[in-house]
């Protein structure tokens, strides 16, 4: 530790060995130290900076790991621009206290002759984001996978944000036995509504002026359909209104709440969508 730095101020330990990484796991459970892991690609914001707040409440020490995984884009995606801002990441990360950053080099992550991938299935395979990035579940699993076995967490923080990878990693961590709690933490919203993501800096100022549309459709359908209005009828008229603000929609869709199956009775909604507006994809959702 650096003496003349405050201790509010000290950077993260950046950590990008696994060697390295085990060791300084040993030595905090050796302490009878909780960790929590906070999984991101970087590119920080108020969005992840909560998922971390939650984590230091949820647990003695904080693992943030800042790994850009290329397995969940897909060719002509975005992952040559994703933004990668790791010193402005690290002075953030260094305001919250954060422990140690995790940010293996792609090599570390898939060495040489690296030849498995775990293919979730049910929430995974619900028709919404899965229909429109196939390739993508399957990258994440993989990688929350490798990161929860390199970790070995006692917790690890994901986002509603983006809500069926919320259901993958919990079903996927049940499914594999993995001792894990994987703990939901709220969407963070700008003032106007637009939930904060780190690729809402592609948008231009009109596309930043039409983007809160999203989360006003959704916030006005779960109304409509909390007080029993029909949910065909009304997902129908969310779809006009996204598309008159804009947008190319990819779905506008209610469904179980839990397993995001199509709803058949009475039973805990979530409204979930995705919509293109110029070179850039919004994802959002709501409970009704
Ligand atoms: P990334 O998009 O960096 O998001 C990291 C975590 O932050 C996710 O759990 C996401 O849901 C959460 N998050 C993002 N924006 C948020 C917001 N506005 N409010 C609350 N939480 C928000 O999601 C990924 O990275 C990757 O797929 C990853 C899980 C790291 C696997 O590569």
């Amino acid at each position: 530790m650096n003496p003349k730095l405050p201790t509010s101020k000290r950077h993260p330990r950046v950590i990008r060995t696994l060697p390295k990484l085990e060791r300084a796991l040993a030595a905090w459970r050796a302490k009878r130290r909780t960790i929590a892991l906070v999984p991101t690609m970087g590119a920080l914001h108020a969005g992840h900076f909560s998922l971390v707040r939650i984590a230091h409440r949820r647990a003695d020490r904080v693992v943030v790991s800042i790994f850009v995984n290329p397995t969940q884009f897909a060719p002509g995606e975005d992952l040559g621009t994703y933004p990668r801002t790791l010193s402005a990441d690290l002075a953030a990360l260094a305001e919250l206290k954060t422990d140690v950053v995790w940010a293996p080099a792609v090599a570390t992550m898939y060495p040489d002759g690296f030849a498995t991938r775990i293919v979730p299935e049910g929430p995974a395979a619900a028709g919404l984001e899965d229909a429109f990035r196939p390739h993508f579940f399957a990258g994440v699993a993989t990688v929350v996978a490798k990161l929860l076995l390199q970790c070995a967490p006692d917790v690890a923080l994901f986002g509603e944000k983006d809500y069926q990878q919320l259901k993958v990693v919990t079903r996927l961590t049940r499914d594999l036995g993995l001792k894990t709690r994987i703990v939901a933490a709220p969407i963070v919203r700008e003032a106007d509504g637009l939930a904060l993501s780190s690729r809402n800096r592609y948008l231009s100022p009109r596309e930043r002026a039409a983007a809160p549309t999203l989360y006003r459709v959704l916030k006005d359908c779960a109304g409509r359909i909390g007080s029993g209005e029909p949910i065909a009828a009304v997902l129908e008229a969310g779809r006009a209104a996204i598309t008159r603000a804009g947008f190319a929609l990819d779905y506008l869709e209610a469904r179980n709440a839990d397993t995001l199956a199509r709803p058949a009775a009475a039973e805990p909604l979530r409204l979930l969508v995705a919509a293109r507006i110029g070179k850039t994809r919004l994802i959002d959702n709501v409970a009704v």
